[in-house]
């Protein structure tokens, strides 16, 4: 198997050499931030995970949505809201005149209202959205778990309430859409706390939201990355992520035990505006097998799944979805995956999925988990049939911590770690308008926002080697659907082809911590091939001298983006030589 392809290289399989973790322990033991934090570093317990139980059916919960217009967070006295939906995570039911929902539920189950446009749910003091119930009378059974799970909620409350509170909410709104924060130490969080921090504060976003991997198994690193995230000033949603899971769980069930505990069930949904998000779990745990030898519990043994409760559960709410509406899908895997090499990090379910949504045009679904950017275009092929032909738009977003913080270090000593195409660790900023218009802007961390492509070529060119020197372009978030040309000294454009190639900066950064492993955070992942990648040839019959090459992006939502370089042609091919061997001085 070529590990090149897998997401996750870092942490998830057998292999001794995890050189996340061994830092993790290295640095645990230094650390007196963890003192002063107070924060468990936890290493696993030995404990065999205990059998899941049975399921009892715990009948009917029943409550009521109101405007908590004296926030009180108390119903009575209080008018109802109308209209609004509730879910039990399969079925979806609507509010009654009164503002009264009924659903049935299992030990397991969460009850959760729809945030419904113009109205905002309770969030908590770190800016996480409290829109639910989690119905688990005994808790999770996790007494062998590393991380704490679900506290025994006891029998069903008699009326589970939930107070909405008025939001404006125009038809035009942007939001933070990231990947993969997945720290697995707190230097980790540190370096995401001081690279994220300063800029998501100043975006003007209604929410982010987080597609899975939010921390690196360590499920302890929760509540320190809800404090720095609280610091950006707006409201979370989370997916759950394959290394957000309960490693010792026996079973899928209760693989995001703590995940909930902090961050509510893993399936929910809410709209803002005229779009309807819809976050689902992805991640199918296959079950604990055994501890290996360094005392972890292994871990890869997950894969891309939708199960047939989830696809009930979105079909139930798009049926309640007007078609002029959007959807968006948010999973933490993949939907679709060309660099999928073992069948694990696609969702095999994905065409079920897109069956579903045929009946609405304006789709749109998110993921993480690669840790690159990846745009798919899909229509019939994929199973949907979208009126007026309409096309599915999956993108997959790159992550803030690149390829998992390892490599080179930069000048304020954190790991440059692009992602394994080439990107610079990044995020997204997506503005919907009304129903029908959205723009996806991908945004590289400490970068302007303008700098959205890399221009690879050499800096001296051999006049007879001209017409085979290639003009190499990364345009971070390309999609077939985006144009490159380049032009010499204002001449004539010349088009780049688009293609799956390595990006050749991130293997020279590569083969430099490959080189020198111990001067940064150890060595870089392989490289993957990604489509975002455009090359043409050099004209052959330049003069000798100074040139510059100016090239011309079209992005996949028509902006434009423009980067210029110089080089310089010569003819004697010592001074090629001269420059390869590190000096810039010209030979006199
Ligand atoms: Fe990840």
């Amino acid at each position: 198997m070529n590990r090149s392809h897998l997401p996750d290289t870092p942490a998830e399989d057998d292999g001794q050499a995890d050189s996340s973790r061994r830092a993790f322990f290295k640095q645990a033991g230094a650390l007196s931030l963890a003192a002063m934090s107070g924060l468990a570093l936890t290493r696993p317990a030995a404990a065999m995970p205990r059998a899941a139980r049975p399921l009892p059916n715990d009948g009917l919960a029943s409550g009521i949505v109101f405007h908590d217009a004296n926030r009180s967070g108390r119903a009575r006295g209080q008018a109802g809201i109308p209209g609004v939906l509730v879910s039990n995570g399969v079925d979806v039911a609507s509010t009654d005149e009164r503002g009264r929902y009924e659903l049935p539920v299992q030990d397991g189950s969460a009850v959760f209202v729809i945030k419904p446009r113009g109205y905002r749910t309770r969030i908590d003091s770190l800016n996480l959205p409290r829109f639910y119930y989690l119905h688990h009378p005994t808790g999770t059974p996790d007494d062998g778990f590393l991380y704490r799970g679900i506290e025994p909620t006891g029998s069903l409350p008699e009326s589970i309430d939930f107070p909405l509170y008025e939001n404006r909410e125009p038809d035009e709104f942007d939001v933070l859409v990231t990947a993969d924060p997945q720290p697995y130490n707190l230097p980790h969080l540190q370096w995401y706390a001081r690279e994220t921090i300063p800029e998501f504060k100043r975006l003007p976003v209604a929410f982010g939201i987080v597609l899975g991997d939010v921390v690196g198994d360590h499920l302890d690193l929760y509540d320190p990355y809800n404090r720095i995230n609280a610091l950006a000033g707006f409201p979370w949603y989370h997916a759950f992520g394959n290394h957000d899971m309960n490693f010792m769980a026996a079973d899928d069930r209760h693989a995001s035990s703590t995940f909930q505990r902090v961050f509510g069930p893993t399936d929910y949904a809410f709209t803002h505006g005229q779009v309807h998000f819809i976050v689902l779990n992805n991640v199918f745990w296959e079950g604990f097998t055994r501890m290996r030898a360094d005392g972890w519990p292994r871990r890869g043994q997950y894969r891309g799944h939708l199960r047939p409760t989830q696809l009930r559960f979105v079909k139930n709410l798009v049926e309640r979805i007007p078609a002029e509406d959007r959807i968006v899908v948010c999973t933490h895997i993949p939907m679709i995956n060309r660099g999928d090499s073992d069948g694990k990090h696609a969702t095999p379910e994905f065409p079920e999925l897109l069956a579903i949504l045929s009946g609405h045009p304006h789709t749109l679904s998110l993921s993480g988990h690669t840790h690159v950017n990846l745009n798919y275009l899909l229509g019939e092929q994929m199973g949907y049939r979208a009126p007026g032909g309409a096309l599915h738009h999956h993108f997959n977003v790159t992550a803030p911590c690149g390829s998992w913080y390892r490599g080179p270090l930069d000048h304020e000593g954190i790991p440059y770690s692009p992602g394994r195409d080439g990107s610079p660790k990044g995020y997204a900023v997506l503005r919907f308008r009304g129903g029908s218009d959205y723009h996806i802007r991908f945004k590289a961390l400490r970068q302007s926002e303008d700098y959205q492509m890399q221009v690879y070529l050499p800096e001296l060119v051999r006049r007879d080697a001209l017409d085979s020197t290639q003009v190499h372009v990364n345009l971070f978030a390309g999609s077939t659907r985006s144009r490159v040309r380049m032009r010499i000294d204002s001449g004539e454009w010349i088009r780049l082809e688009q293609g799956e190639h390595h990006d050749p900066a991130y293997l020279a950064l590569q083969a430099r911590s490959q080189a020198h492993p111990d001067a940064g955070e150890g060595e870089l992942p392989n490289p993957m091939l990604t489509d975002h990648h455009w090359r043409a040839k050099l004209p052959g019959h330049l003069a000798v001298g100074w040139h510059a090459v100016e090239v011309e992006a079209t992005g996949h939502f028509g902006d434009i983006w423009r980067e210029r370089r110089t080089f310089t042609v010569v003819t004697d091919p010592a001074d090629v030589e001269h420059l390869n061997q590190g000096t810039r001085t010209p030979r006199g």
